[in-house]
């Protein structure tokens, strides 16, 4: 009998995890190495949210809370939805778990079945499809095109539906590409979800305040009202307000999801750290001043990495509208040798020998499902983005 249980053999390991830890290897080993594989903003978390959790803590918050989170939180939650999106959820409509990642989870688990599948586009963020599998559903690629900004359209999207689909995955801005949908392109796949009412909606709005250059996020439980009562929308603290480490994340939806969610997390994980609530409702609630601020920190940076992309032979790269990652294509290079004369045969050969050759970790465009593609997170220096695209130019102009 295998140790591994065969759900879990269904899944791989997180690419993104492994590609980052590797550059610390090497790191380790003394080579000069620059990651641009990581998914999180290098910004501290601001202090009145540090203040927050301090008070949490001497105010004796350290307690157990209400398994899919505390009442003031999910008030908290309400009114961002409402201030935000224009959505009005109440306090059961709100699910809080430690981290966007296992609301995804527990929205899978609480309602996938064998054979149930979920549509997802591509490329995708890396545990999608992973969390599906592993909740016992089928993931459903729909494949993109840079052509396109990477976004899936309404024919596309109505020939990957069948009566099977439970869900579809819309990530706007998105990991890995940071392109976002507008209005009117979520009001155009609502039409044909409209259609098909067996199918729900997972809007992953993590990236919702990284917009750029006056793009207007939208979120389509907002713009297509007729799929309020089938969409979660989801969201976290990760991100915008620069709390990775602290683990919260949250959805609103209906009733009856929110329901099964808080069974699921009820007998997993149970509650989402009790500080770490208190902390967020500072954020959610607290000044919101300095999203903005970031946000013009980031475009700035997305807009010196896509012009020195564009400056490397070889290299493709689109302008997307947020999110703090660039999706490179890298196809004019497949077939070419570095100087030791290595065939670039594919992304992930082109990722690795760029790592050996100048120490820049990036990921490879099969892990996200669109290949020949690379995936840069520009949530890093201004300083250490110019030499990384530097280096990244000349590993280019190396090849022939
Ligand atoms: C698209 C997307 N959704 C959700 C998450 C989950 O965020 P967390 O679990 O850190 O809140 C991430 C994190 O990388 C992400 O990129």
């Amino acid at each position: 009998m295998p140790l591994e249980s065969a759900s879990l053999q269904r899944i791989k390991p997180s690419p993104t995890i492994a590609i980052s830890a590797k550059a610390r290897a090497l790191s380790r080993e003394g080579r000069d190495i620059i990651g641009l594989a990581a998914g999180e903003p290098d910004f501290d978390t601001p202090d009145n949210v540090k203040e927050a959790a301090i008070k949490a803590i001497r105010d004796g918050k350290t307690k157990y809370t209400d398994p899919d989170g505390t009442p003031e939180l999910k008030e908290a939650i309400c009114a961002k939805f409402a201030r935000e999106n224009g959505l009005t959820y109440k306090p059961s409509q709100i699910h809080v778990a430690p981290g966007g990642k296992p609301v995804i989870y527990n929205a899978f688990l609480a309602t996938l079945s064998p054979g149930d599948e979920v549509v997802i586009p591509a490329p995708y963020w890396v545990s999608y499809p992973d969390m599906a599998l592993l909740a016992g559903g089928q993931p459903v690629f729909v494949e993109t095109t840079l052509e396109q900004g990477f976004k899936v359209t309404p024919r596309a999207l109505e020939a990957a539906i069948t009566p099977r689909t439970k869900w579809l995955v819309l990530n706007s801005p998105s990991n890995p590409t940071g392109s976002a949908y507008t209005a009117d392109e979520l009001k155009a796949l609502g039409e044909v979800l409209k259609r098909h009412p067996q199918v729900m909606v997972l809007a992953d709005d993590i990236y919702e305040h990284l917009v750029y250059g006056g793009f207007r996020f939208s979120t389509i439980a907002q713009v297509v009202p007729e799929l309020y009562d089938r969409t979660l929308t989801m969201n976290g603290v990760s991100k915008a307000y620069a709390m990775t480490g602290w683990r919260i994340g949250y959805a609103g939806g209906p009733e009856a999801l929110i329901k099964l969610m808080g069974k699921a997390i009820s007998q997993t994980t149970s509650n989402p750290c009790s500080i770490s609530q208190a902390a967020s409702i500072e954020a959610l609630n607290g000044t919101q001043a300095y999203l903005p601020e970031r946000a013009k920190v980031f475009e700035a940076r997305r807009d010196l990495v896509v012009s020195m992309l564009n400056q490397a032979a070889g290299l493709e790269c689109p302008t997307p509208e947020g999110a703090f990652y660039v999706y490179p294509s890298c196809r004019k290079l497949i077939g070419k040798k570095t100087p030791a004369g290595k065939v670039i045969d594919s992304d992930e050969t082109f990722a690795v020998e760029l790592l050996e050759a100048e120490g820049v970790a990036v990921v490879h465009g099969a892990a996200f499902g669109l290949s020949p593609f690379f995936r840069i997170s520009y949530a890093t220096a201004t300083e250490v983005l110019e030499d990384a695209c530097t280096r990244i130019q000349r590993f280019c102009a190396s090849l022939a």
